[in-house]
């Protein structure tokens, strides 16, 4: 009986202290993965959203901000440009933007919420390379049926000016549209979406 009594205490103790050091062992473990759940200030500043101010771009000009480190470029179109892309869209390979990166407020052949601004990831979606912005109709350097838009000049994709790839590029999509709403006339936010600040 006495035994029983001492190896009971002994059971009961052995139990408690693997419990403990069980406990101990999970915090330990625990505590690595809490600093990968949290991102660092650094981390939250490089995504965060970006004002943009748009007031001064001229219409058929270009400005490129910068948005979690990457180009987004932010044109206004003249009403003859918007009136062309009708025109662009049995050149383009995607002309409503079915298989694009887009956020479902943005129109598929302007893809913009306002149709003069085009806001766009300027990253071709061949390899990465920049675009280059052409918005001259006939420029000297794309030929006499070039209606404006992008030219990539790492491997000759086309696009237009609503970042619409052209047919047999070796870019596969167009453009991507990223997340952005209106502030306000004069400022765009890129990393909000539209919706969100209804
Ligand atoms: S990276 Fe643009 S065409 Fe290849």
């Amino acid at each position: 009986m006495s035994n029983d009594g001492v190896n009971n205490g002994r059971r009961r103790f052995l139990v408690a202290a693997t419990s403990v050091v069980g406990a101990a062992g999970v915090v330990g473990v625990a505590v690595p993965f809490v600093g990968s759940w949290f991102p660092s200030a650094r981390a939250k500043a490089a995504g965060a959203p970006v004002k943009v101010n748009i007031s001064k771009i001229e219409p058929g000009q270009q400005i490129v901000a910068e948005w979690r480190g990457q180009p987004i470029f932010i044109s206004r179109r003249t009403p003859e440009a918007l009136a062309l892309l009708d025109e662009m869209d049995s050149v383009v390979a995607d002309p409503q933007s079915n298989a694009s990166n887009q956020p479902a407020y943005v129109d598929g052949k302007t893809r913009s919420i306002k149709p003069e601004v085009l806001v766009v990831l300027g990253i071709c979606t061949h390899l990465g390379c920049s675009p280059l912005f052409k918005p001259e109709v006939g420029a000297v350097d794309m030929g006499a049926d070039w209606k404006g838009g992008y030219f990539c000049p790492c491997h000759g994709s086309y696009y237009d000016m609503s970042g619409r790839v052209f047919k047999g590029m070796p870019a596969p999509l167009n453009l991507p549209v990223p997340p952005h709403s209106y502030e306000s006339d004069d400022v765009i936010i890129i990393g909000i979406d539209q919706e969100e600040t209804a």
